[in-house]
């Protein structure tokens, strides 16, 4: 479900309806997950806790994705905001 809002969004940003999310770093962030756990990812760029929601997103119009962790241990989050496997990192930094 976050991969497709995240593409619904892509789409919207190359339409030029969106802006585009700041790049909060080009390289992927690896954090400790629990399965089951309710997380809420970064969608604007501006969070100081890369890769989750801080509330920096407010008055924007982005919002923060929230996906739940299928399995426990260390998973490697976008900072780019471009991947197309969101929240995940598919390598897309390497390519900005
Ligand atoms: S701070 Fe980026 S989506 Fe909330």
């Amino acid at each position: 479900m976050a991969q497709v809002q995240f593409a619904v969004r892509r789409i919207a940003v190359i339409l030029n309806f969106m802006e585009e999310p700041k790049i909060a770093a080009k390289k992927s962030i690896p954090v400790e997950v629990e399965e089951g756990k309710k997380y809420f990812f970064c969608s604007c760029g501006s969070s100081q806790n890369q890769p989750f929601c801080d509330g920096a997103h407010s008055g924007t119009e982005f919002n923060p994705i929230a996906f739940t962790a299928e399995k426990s241990g260390i998973a490697y989050f976008c900072q780019c905001k471009r991947s197309g496997k969101v929240p995940y990192c598919d390598g897309t930094h390497n390519s900005l």
